[in-house]
């Protein structure tokens, strides 16, 4: 039965996924791959990857080069600025974010009042719509501006992260504090109490491997918004709302469901196994781009040993962990299926849980980090730094449906019309 269920889905997966087709119809290129797959869409000074070989670059530093040397402030620097900075720089850089990190107290207000049930990557996307209502330079126009705005949204992005977490318990949020660094500071207002330096490292760490990847799902939904001039805060709320569905940023929050599920490492395999003959995915396993190991996976994997190794590390889902991606090594060889490896979301699950983040906190945290490669790309879409003028997106579709611009449909009086099959 699961068998035959898993056949049927790879059929229809055949017939939803056609292979690139290029051809000229009108004078216009028709370039036809489902998902933009191997499609170029722009130019970017950003970012580099090369899914082949697993490398990933963020304007020409190494992602493994700014894993042992930047911290997540000096990156964002980079990113948004497109160099590293001097010690001046970097100095004022972190006292703007600092002096950004408290949320308006309208705003700290409407999302303590918010439903409880609410997703966290909703509580997110409202927050930054209504930061929006309180940035005095909303309108500006400039590159400067726009830079400010990153800033703030990336200060307080994270101050609301944690004030949802402790809100949602009943808990009076803890307001930041301004002698800790970005990622010490969010540790310490989720929890209360001043984070363990390596801890402190390692979620630092974490935030710089997640914060820029280029045109994924979510960048390349904030540059479409920037492409029509809208402001910064609308292009990171659409981000936002792209980062939380669960083939992208949602993965690690399912990553940690499924190994809850699988509960003890003897049953990984039975629980690959059967996830497969029924077509369906192992989350935290893949990528879109990356064709070998992802290298943000195994820095991350490296930290999850090391947190598992310490006196009083919990190894559990470290252990875990490891007894799926045997699991999935071993299943997809044997299913001839090259090329699929634990991702980014794989170990952050395990990384981030071990830290003692709650794992549907996992994709808002992704998100206070990426917000800093979104918002780099949103000034370079909107300044045209990599392309010789701005441009709104507008592809075209190729129509497959009834009618055609030639002989279009009658339209038939509503008391003559039958009821459609299904409805
Ligand atoms: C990330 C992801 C969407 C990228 O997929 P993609 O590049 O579009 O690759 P495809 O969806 O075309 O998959 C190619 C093949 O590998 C298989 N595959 C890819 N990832 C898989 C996974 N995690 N589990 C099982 N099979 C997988 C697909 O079923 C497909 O097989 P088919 O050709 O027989 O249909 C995909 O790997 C996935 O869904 N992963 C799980 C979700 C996840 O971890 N997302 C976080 C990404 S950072």
């Amino acid at each position: 039965m699961a068998d035959k269920r898993g056949a049927k889905k790879a059929a229809a997966r055949k017939i939803e996924r056609p292979t690139a087709i290029a051809s000229v119809v009108s004078g216009f290129p028709m370039i036809k791959n489902v998902g933009l797959r191997q499609v170029h869409v722009a130019d970017t000074l950003i970012c580099n990857i090369d899914g082949i070989h697993g490398k990933l670059i963020y304007r020409g530093y190494s992602i493994e080069t700014l894993a042992e040397y930047s911290t997540f402030e000096e990156t964002s620097y980079l990113l948004l600025y497109g160099g590293l900075p001097t010690r001046e720089e970097l100095d004022a850089f972190t006292a703007s974010l600092k002096a950004e990190r408290a949320l308006p107290l309208d705003v700290l207000n409407s999302l303590i009042r918010m439903p409880r049930t609410t997703l966290p990557m909703d509580v997110l996307q409202a927050v930054t719509s209504t930061l929006a209502g309180h940035d005095p330079e909303i309108s500006g126009t400039t590159r400067e501006a726009s830079v400010r705005k990153a800033i703030r949204l990336l200060a307080k992005l994270t101050t609301a992260v944690a004030a949802w977490a402790r809100a949602r318990e009943g808990e009076a949020p803890i307001p930041p504090r301004d002698d800790l660094s970005h990622a010490a500071n969010f540790l310490y207002m989720l929890t209360g109490r001043e984070p363990d330096p390596e801890h402190a490292r390692v979620f630092d760490v974490n935030l710089i491997l997640q914060a820029e990847h280029q045109f994924n799902a979510s960048t390349f939904t904030c540059r479409v918004v920037a492409s029509t001039r809208a402001h910064l805060y609308a292009c990171v709320a659409a981000g936002i709302g792209a980062l939380s569905g669960p083939l992208h940023g949602g993965a690690s929050n399912e990553v940690i469901k499924m190994l809850r599920e699988i509960g003890t490492a003897d049953r990984a395999r039975n629980y690959v196994k059967s996830k497969l003959d029924s077509g369906e995915r192992v989350m935290g396993m893949g990528h879109a781009v990356y064709k070998t190991h992802d290298p943000r996976a195994l820095i991350l994997q490296d930290m999850a040993i090391r947190l598992a190794r310490r006196p009083g590390g919990d190894r559990k889902w470290f252990d875990l962990s490891q007894a799926v991606e045997k699991s999935a090594a071993e299943e997809f060889r044997r299913r001839g299926k090259s090329g699929i490896y634990p991702n980014v979301d794989f170990f952050t699950a395990v990384v981030n849980t071990a830290l003692g983040i709650p794992p549907d906190l996992h994709t808002p945290v992704f998100s206070m980090s990426r917000v800093s490669g979104w918002c780099a790309h949103i000034i370079e879409e909107k300044f045209a730094e990599a392309q010789p003028k701005p441009a709104i997106y507008r592809p075209l579709a190729h129509y497959v449906g009834p009618g055609s611009t030639i002989k279009s449909l009658p339209y038939v009086a509503i008391e003559k019309r039958r009821k459609a099959k299904g409805n």
